[in-house]
């Protein structure tokens, strides 16, 4: 027997998954992917599709060569050994890539894209962390650098949430300044680690040589003490970049959006620059409990050879938002058929057929035993898919043209005409 690949996974229909792997159901996945769409309408946000192969320099240079993201990557060489390719780890440099082969930039206004596909990172799979997953993500791209843009943002990912009934979200905020003023806190940074690294572990001792700012993020619980007593990212921003995130913090205020400023979040991605934000989820998720990542990347076309531009968006893992949603979800985004149609018989089975193509014109869901089931076991499929109604066909219903139309869950039965079933069925 092959099995899917180590970190991958299927999606199938509730009702064939184990609880437990609730990111599994394929009508969570709708949900989830039905309502960003409709947030995404309601802010004028339009679709972008990228490949998910690109040209591995692509995310050398857009995501950094000394990020894990970068190390995770997934790549091979193409046949002719010409050109190394990697499958996606993340959608950004794609859509900015996009943006500037496009000529995006030619037109007026800012160019607010969403995608929603799967990504590759080869991390060791636990629960909320998969190598191949799912994103949802937006870019605003353009020239304006305005923190209304990012208010604008988080007010669609309250709605977004909101509406998916999940309420137990934080946003953590941040910035990480830019060019002028992040090597001068990086030149602190180092000088105040020097004493404190003896105490810190394998991994921030690595970071501090590759990656300094990226200590910041250490979560080894013997480190904290020292990390705690770093200097503060917020308390060494130049002008500009002060000036952006305190109009940003009085945006949310205006729009009673909550956060908590986090001076140690820094992103796990080179190409941030000022705003840098998570949004962290509940008990649901365990310690893979970032749903949202995202932030501000001015200099990101300039490093991959457009023109200057500026970026701001985010990424949400699917997966995660999936294990985040209430119970009661599947029940809400119910796919199982309206009507399933049994028969007694040669000539109730074609009637059967008739009937059900006359219904599904009318827009009903209709599911009919296509393998001459015994009556009993056709009504015991009916309930195993959930149907909400079931037929029964023999010759009395062919000659009267009515028929008794069984409510599968009160189990209830009502004599029916054609017309009056197709009323019933299209109220529900
Ligand atoms: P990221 O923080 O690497 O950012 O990923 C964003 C989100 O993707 C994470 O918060 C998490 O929900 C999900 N995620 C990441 N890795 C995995 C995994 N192995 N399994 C399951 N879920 C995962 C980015 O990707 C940036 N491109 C975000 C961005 C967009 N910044 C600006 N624009």
């Amino acid at each position: 027997m092959i099995e899917t690949v180590e970190g991958t996974f299927d999606v199938l229909p509730a009702r064939f998954v184990k609880p437990n792997r609730v990111y599994q159901q394929i009508e969570r996945w709708h949900l989830v992917e039905s309502a960003a769409r409709e947030a995404f309408r309601r802010y004028g946000i339009e679709e972008i599709r990228t490949p998910i192969i690109e040209k591995l320099e692509l995310f050398e240079r857009g995501v950094g060569t000394e990020t894990d993201v970068n190390k995770e990557m997934f790549t091979f060489e193409t046949r002719e050994g010409s050109e190394r390719i990697a499958l996606r780890p993340e959608s950004t440099a794609s859509v900015v890539r996009a943006y500037i082969q496009n000529g995006l930039f030619n037109h007026t206004g800012l160019t607010k894209l969403y995608y929603i596909g799967a990504q590759f990172r080869h991390e060791r799979p636990q629960k909320g962390r998969y190598r191949q997953f799912a994103q949802l993500g937006v870019e605003i791209i353009g020239q304006s650098d305005s923190p209304a843009i990012e208010a604008e943002v988080f007010e669609m990912l309250t709605w977004f949430f909101k509406e998916l009934g999940i309420s137990d979200t934080q946003l953590l905020l941040n910035s990480v300044g830019d060019e002028k003023c992040r090597p001068n806190f990086i030149a602190k940074l180092k000088e105040s680690l020097k004493d404190k690294l003896p105490h810190l572990c394998g991994n921030c001792h690595r970071r501090y040589e590759t990656n300094p700012l990226r200590v910041l993020d250490c979560k080894v619980e013997s480190c904290q003490p020292y990390l705690n007593q770093l200097p503060r990212l917020t308390d060494m921003l130049c002008e500009e970049c002060d000036a952006h995130f305190k109009e940003l913090c009085a945006m949310l205020d205006e729009r009673a959006i909550a956060y908590r400023i986090t001076p140690r979040l820094v992103r796990g991605l080179d190409y941030y620059t000022k705003t840098a934000f998570e949004i962290v989820g509940g008990g649901k998720l365990g310690s893979q409990n970032t749903i949202v990542g995202g932030g501000r990347y001015d200099g990101l076309s300039e490093i991959l050879g457009g023109p200057p531009t500026k970026g701001f968006g985010f990424a949400s893992g699917i997966e995660r938002i999936l294990i985040s949603l209430p119970d009661d979800s599947v029940a809400r985004a119910k796919e199982s058929p309206a009507l399933f149609i049994a028969y007694l018989g040669d000539a109730a089975r074609k009637h059967s057929f008739a009937l059900a193509r006359r219904l599904r014109e009318e827009g009903v869901s209709v599911v009919v035993d296509l393998e001459g089931r015994k009556l009993k076991k056709a009504l015991a499929l009916a309930d195993n898919l959930g149907a909400n109604y079931a037929l029964i066909i023999g010759d009395n219903e062919i000659q009267s043209q009515s028929y008794t139309l069984r409510d599968m869950q009160k189990s209830a039965q009502k004599t029916c005409s054609e017309a009056e079933i197709i009323a019933i069925l299209k109220k529900d």
